[in-house]
């Protein structure tokens, strides 16, 4: 196993708020002086120092080398950048593993013409393990609690996080507790907590309560929390950013659009992309811009309402059930980010997520409606001028399409806002549904459902 450590690499936690660095974390991974999260830094790093912590030249070929490697570490996505993560003791005997990372970065042509913008992109971290970016972060957190000795790990989620938990549990010989919102995550995320063995905990709350419950239960019993507040998380979940400047050749785009929920992702990709360029690994940032759903947009409205100092509390809803968040854990990391990158945050309404979705779709990749807002936000940020054509776009999509295909058929079907208001104001997106044809078996009918389809194109 190759590393390159020509300075001093440590990593140790530093309070986001009051700037507190305490030797070790507690169970809920907040500060003890101020109570607010906690996230890494490394103070080898600073970008005067002589000599500098790493050749950039070199890491890049270092990681790139990886590639070919047949040692596990070197395999995964996210370990093969482990000069940028905090060190686990031991790595043979404590790192789970699933060969997570390593995620495709696909061209949108159809979705490219409708934005107007010609280089658009999207990273699709639904091609993970467990088909979500969960994986990048699990996998180092998981990591530090084998490393820990923890016999139990817990998790609050909308789905995704559980199924990534209960997975790298599962391949770590630990019990995982997951706390979902009863009724309110898709039937494919459920599904995948059961399969890899969790104790699954239906709450009759919705996301934001079953974080609240969790945080009591950790300060009682030893479990190991897993949520993004948990700042291993947030390291594994940077390396998507590194593996797409890697796969640009170094050269970052203009804009990265990301989703927003609790906001971990986003404070993640944006911490890489300092990071990035504090190492030299990259000459400019990328604006990194988060979009929130409607229904679910307490850090919109922070932003735009209260210029960032404060967050309000809402009850949330939208059927991009994933991002179903009403009090996001790292709303003040997202903020910095935003605004060192300056970036843009924007939402967008329900019919808008199902026609993006489809969009994506249409150009063969497919994603969760979570992961759709950012095309849909996209498509905002072209009509008030944020985002100019001729500049290169990257989209994160967080989640395969198959983790909800539920949502998905409904909106083909035509029903997904039977009853609503997206009843009316989803009528131009009617273009974008392919219900399924019924036919009787019968070799003339399926013809000429084919010539009708045939006509129907060209015109
Ligand atoms: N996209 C998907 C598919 C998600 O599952 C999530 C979050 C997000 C986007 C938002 O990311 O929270 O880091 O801002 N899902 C969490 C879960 C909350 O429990 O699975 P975020």
């Amino acid at each position: 196993m190759s590393t390159i450590r020509t300075a001093e690499t440590s990593s140790r936690l530093r309070c986001i708020v009051c700037g507190a660095t305490p030797g070790s974390a507690g169970q809920d991974f907040r500060c003890t002086t101020c109570g607010d999260l906690l996230e890494f830094f490394f103070p080898g790093w600073t970008s005067n120092q002589d000599p500098p912590a790493f050749d950039p030249a070199a890491l890049k070929s270092l990681w790139l080398n990886r590639r070919t490697s047949l040692d596990a570490l070197d395999q995964s996505g996210v370990w093969r950048f482990r000069e940028l993560l905090p060190h686990i003791p031991n790595p043979e005997e404590h790192v789970i593993t699933l060969g997570e990372g390593n995620t495709p970065l696909y061209r949108l042509p159809r979705c490219a013409r409708a934005t107007g913008v010609k280089n658009l992109r999207a990273k699709h971290q639904g091609m993970n393990p467990t088909a979500s970016f969960k994986d990048t972060g699990m996998t180092v957190a998981a990591s530090s609690a084998h490393q820990g000795g923890f016999r139990w790990v817990a998790c609050a989620s909308t789905g995704n996080t559980s199924a990534s938990m209960a997975a790298y549990a599962a391949r770590g010989n630990m019990r995982s507790l997951v706390l979902i919102p009863d009724g309110k995550i898709s039937w494919g995320k459920l599904s995948q907590s059961l399969d890899y063995g969790a104790l699954t905990c239906q709450l009759r709350t919705d996301f934001d309560g079953c974080v609240r419950i969790l945080n009591e239960l950790v300060r009682q019993k030893p479990v190991y929390l897993l949520n993004s507040v948990n700042p291993y998380r947030i390291e594994g979940q940077k390396t998507a950013a590194i593996e797409l400047m890697e796969q640009l050749a170094w050269e970052p785009p203009d804009h990265i659009i990301v989703p927003g929920g609790n906001l971990g992702n986003s404070s993640a990709i944006g911490k890489a992309l300092l990071e990035m360029r504090e190492l030299k690994l990259i000459s400019r940032l990328p604006k990194l811009s988060i979009i929130q759903a409607h229904g679910a947009n307490p850090f919109y409205r922070s932003v735009r309402e209260f210029g960032g100092k404060k967050l309000e509390p809402m009850t949330a809803d939208t059927l991009a059930t994933a991002i179903r968040i009403g009090n996001p854990a790292s709303w003040k990391k997202a903020l910095r980010v935003l605004q060192a990158t300056g970036g843009e945050v924007e939402e967008v309404t329900e019919v808008e997520i199902a026609a993006a979705k489809a969009e994506i779709g249409a150009d063969g990749i497919g994603c969760e409606p979570a992961s759709a807002v950012t095309l849909a936000g996209l498509k905002k940020l072209r009509r008030s001028g944020f985002v100019k054509p001729g500049e290169a776009v990257v989209l994160i999509l967080t989640g395969h399409t198959l983790k909800d295909p539920d949502f998905t058929v409904k909106f083909h079907r035509g029903d997904l806002f039977t009853g609503t208001s997206g009843e009316i104001e989803g009528a131009p997106a009617k273009y974008l549904q392919r219900a399924p044809v019924v036919l009787d078996a019968d070799l003339g009918a399926v013809i000429a459902a084919l010539d009708a389809a045939e006509r129907n194109s060209k015109c």
